[in-house]
């Protein structure tokens, strides 16, 4: 956690918008998660925030990583560039799983060489991934229950439970390997049981497919959904630990092995934002405050992510319900029509806590505004 006293020195001596980021936070979260499903090999899920030191902090700490575009991939295999081509290989294969059900064609060709691990999600797919990475091995992403999400994902991903098996005997044919399946229960999920949910119906298709004679599938990846502290209504990791603990020793064999895409939980409270307000004014009555970063840049995640970020002040004094803008033309551009905030002027310094998902990283260059200066602590 970094102090209130410590980001107000960082916003003075970088500039602002600045996007801080708390290393021992991201070695924390990592370790939690690994304390507390000690089973579960942790795949961090880049696109929450792919910035390269991010990576390299968890790639130090053992992680593995899920990755959806080939960008993502390359930040990882940077990594492990200098790695011996035959140890190279065997850590792709243990420690990258390439988990966007849809690619395209050039990606899967340059793939290919890899010889990854990737999901999908239909048989056009599967002809796909036959055709332009046969040395793929795939895992085949279910639709479950998302319900009681943030975000929902299962509109849009995931077979249907009864086509499952049918699509693991099509890869069989094609020559591929399904070598288990996964599942996503939707981002910031509240609702613990779409785990026990999904995790019931993975055990029911592995069994489905051991009767229809299909002997080869290892793994059960549990995906992302792990809840972040933004608040105190968010129950603690280690409840919904347990409840995953139960139902896995309950329902797959140790050799089963158990992979999880965690990418909110590992990086959300892990960064801040400090900004300036550039502008004031009073509108309706109401104090209104134009800052530098708004939600084209690193409070994107207030569009794309349905999350909120409180906007605090540094300053003391009485508050007012106030209005925060971004700095944008757009009418869009809003971060807050209501913070409680002292009165401030032009230049003070604001800031936001656990902004580290899905935030930076879909920041925009719109109105010709960059997205937020970048600083490491705790490196
Ligand atoms: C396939 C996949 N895995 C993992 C994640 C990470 O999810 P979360 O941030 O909820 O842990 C996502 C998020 O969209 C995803 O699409």
């Amino acid at each position: 956690m970094i102090s209130k006293a410590k980001l107000q020195q960082l916003g003075r001596t970088h500039g602002t918008p600045l996007f801080v980021v708390d290393h021992d936070e991201l070695r924390r979260n990592y370790r939690e998660f690994r304390k507390y499903l000690p089973r579960v090999q942790v795949y961090f899920a880049v696109k929450a925030n792919p910035l390269p030191e991010i990576v390299r902090t968890l790639y130090k700490e053992g992680a593995s990583f899920d990755v959806a575009s080939m960008p993502e991939f390359k930040i990882v295999y940077d990594n492990i560039r200098g790695m011996p081509a035959r140890q190279r290989q065997e850590w792709i294969w243990d420690k990258i799983i390439y988990a966007n059900p849809n690619k395209p064609v050039e990606t899967l060709e340059e793939l290919n060489q890899y010889k990854p691990l990737v999901t999908f999600d239909n048989a056009e797919e599967l002809l796909k991934i036959k055709e332009h990475a046969p040395q793929a091995g795939v895992v085949l992403r279910l639709k479950v229950l998302n319900t009681g999400a943030m975000v929902e994902l299962s509109s849009k991903f995931g077979a249907d439970p009864g086509e499952a098996v049918d699509l693991i005997l099509m890869a069989d044919k094609l020559g591929l390997t399904c070598e288990g399946l996964s599942f996503h229960v939707g981002s910031q999920t509240t609702n613990f049981d779409n785990y026990v949910q999904a995790l019931g119906l993975c055990a029911s298709l592995f069994k489905e497919a051991r009767d229809r004679g299909y002997t080869k599938m290892n793994l059960v990846d549990i995906g992302g959904g792990f809840p972040a502290p933004y608040d105190e209504s968010v129950r603690p990791f280690r409840e919904l630990a347990k409840v995953i603990n139960q139902e896995l020793g309950r329902l797959f064999p140790k050799d089963i092995q158990v992979l999880a895409e965690p990418g909110r939980f590992l990086v959300a409270n892990a960064a801040y934002t400090v900004s300036k307000v550039i502008g004031k004014a009073v509108r309706d009555g109401k104090p209104s405050y134009y800052i530098n970063d708004g939600v084209y840049h690193s409070y994107s995640g207030i569009i794309f992510d349905h999350c909120k970020y409180p906007v605090r002040a540094f300053k003391k004094g009485a508050t007012r319900i106030s209005a925060v803008y971004g700095p944008t033309c757009d009418a869009l551009d809003v971060v807050s029509m209501a913070e409680n905030l002292p009165e401030l002027d032009r230049d003070d310094l604001v800031y936001s806590e656990k902004i580290g998902a899905y935030s930076h990283a879909s920041s925009t260059n719109f109105n010709g505004f960059p997205p937020a200066k970048v600083v490491h602590v705790n490196v």
